[in-house]
C-alpha cells in the first residue's frame, strides 16, 4: 500500500492472507501463544509449516531470549493448530496495539478458540515452581489496554464485555484434560503489570490482596483482543517462580527459564489432550 497508512483492520488481514497462503491447505480453528520456554510444544506437530514472523507482513518480531519469533501451523492428533512461539511484549517498546496484533491476526484466520500461555509467578502462597495454573480470570494493572484508540467495528464492538473472557465450559474443559493426562492443574486469577523489573515483595503483597493468585508481564492484551473479536479464550500459566518477597531468593530469568523448561514435558502432555479436544467440541461447547 504507498501513499496511505492501512487501517489495523486491513493490516489483521492482510497478514492472515500472507499465512493462509503459506498453510498448504491447513484451517486451524484452535491457536495457542506459546510463552517463556514454552515454545518447543509446537515442535512435535505433524505436517509442520513454519512461517517465521520477520516474513510477514506487520508482525512484530520478539527481542528476548527464548522466544523464537516464528509461526508453526501443524496437526496435532490429526486436528489443524496453529501455534505462535515467542510473543512480544510492551516493555520492550511496541505499542499494546502491536502486541495484541498477533491475536488478531490468528482470530482473523478463523479461530474459534484461542489458548493463551505464559510464564508466571506465584502470588498464591499454595502454588510452588513447576505448577500449572488454569486461568479463571484476570487483573489488568499494566496501566494500558490494546484497546486504546479509535475502534473499528468491523474488529469487534467499542466497549467489549469481559464477564467471560475465559470461559468457564473452557476451564472444565482443561481441567478434564488434565485429568485424563494425570497433569495437576491449580486454577487462578491472573495479574498483568506492565514490568520488566520483577515486582516488590510490597506490590506482591498487595496483588494478594487484590485477589490475584499468580503475576506475569505479557498475555492480557491478547485476551482483550481476542474478546474484542469474539473468539474464545482458555490460559494456562506455568508457575516458575514464588513471587518476590515469598523465598528468601532474588527472582531472575534464568530461573523463570529453568523452570518453563523442566515443566515442558506435562505442559506437553496437557496440551496434546486439550487442543484437539477443543478443535473437535468446536465453538458450540461455550
Ligand atoms: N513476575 C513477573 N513476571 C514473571 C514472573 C514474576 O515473578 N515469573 C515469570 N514471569
Amino acid at each position: 500500500m504507498m501513499g496511505r497508512t492501512m487501517g489495523l483492520y486491513e493490516q489483521v488481514h492482510e497478514t492472515a492472507q500472507a499465512i493462509r497462503a503459506r498453510a498448504g491447505g491447513l484451517s486451524p480453528k484452535v491457536g495457542i501463544i506459546l510463552g517463556s520456554g514454552l515454545g518447543d510444544f509446537a515442535e512435535s506437530f505433524s505436517d509442520k509449516v513454519v512461517v517465521p514472523y520477520a516474513e510477514l507482513p506487520h508482525f512484530p518480531h520478539a527481542s528476548v531470549p527464548g522466544h523464537a519469533g516464528r509461526l508453526v501451523m501443524g496437526r496435532v492428533r490429526g486436528e489443524p493448530v496453529v501455534a505462535m512461539q515467542g510473543r512480544v511484549h510492551a516493555y520492550e517498546g511496541y505499542t499494546p496495539a502491536q502486541v495484541a496484533f498477533p491475536a488478531r491476526v490468528l482470530c482473523a484466520l478463523g479461530l474459534h478458540t484461542l489458548v493463551v500461555t505464559n510464564a508466571a509467578g506465584g502470588v498464591n502462597l499454595a502454588f510452588k515452581p513447576g505448577d500449572m495454573m488454569v486461568i479463571t480470570d484476570h487483573l489488568n494493572l499494566s496501566g494500558y489496554n490494546p484497546l486504546n484508540g479509535p475502534n473499528d467495528d468491523r474488529l469487534g464492538p467499542r466497549f467489549p464485555d469481559m464477564t467471560t473472557a475465559y470461559p468457564a465450559a473452557l476451564q472444565a474443559q482443561l481441567l478434564e484434560s488434565g485429568t485424563r493426562t494425570g497433569v495437576v492443574l491449580k486454577q487462578g486469577v491472573y495479574a498483568i503489570l506492565a514490568g520488566p523489573s520483577y515486582e516488590t515483595p510490597a506490590e506482591i503483597r498487595m496483588l494478594r490482596m487484590l485477589g490475584a493468585d499468580a503475576v506475569g508481564m505479557s498475555t492480557v492484551p491478547e485476551v482483550i483482543a481476542a474478546n474484542h473479536m469474539g473468539v474464545r479464550v482458555a490460559g494456562v500459566s506455568c508457575i516458575t517462580n514464588l513471587a518476590a518477597g515469598i523465598g528468601n531468593k532474588p527472582l531472575t530469568h534464568e530461573e523463570v527459564a529453568e523452570t518453563a523448561n523442566r515443566v515442558k514435558g506435562l505442559f506437553t502432555r496437557l496440551l496434546e489432550d486439550f487442543l484437539p479436544t477443543v478443535a473437535r467440541a468446536g465453538a458450540s461447547k461455550a
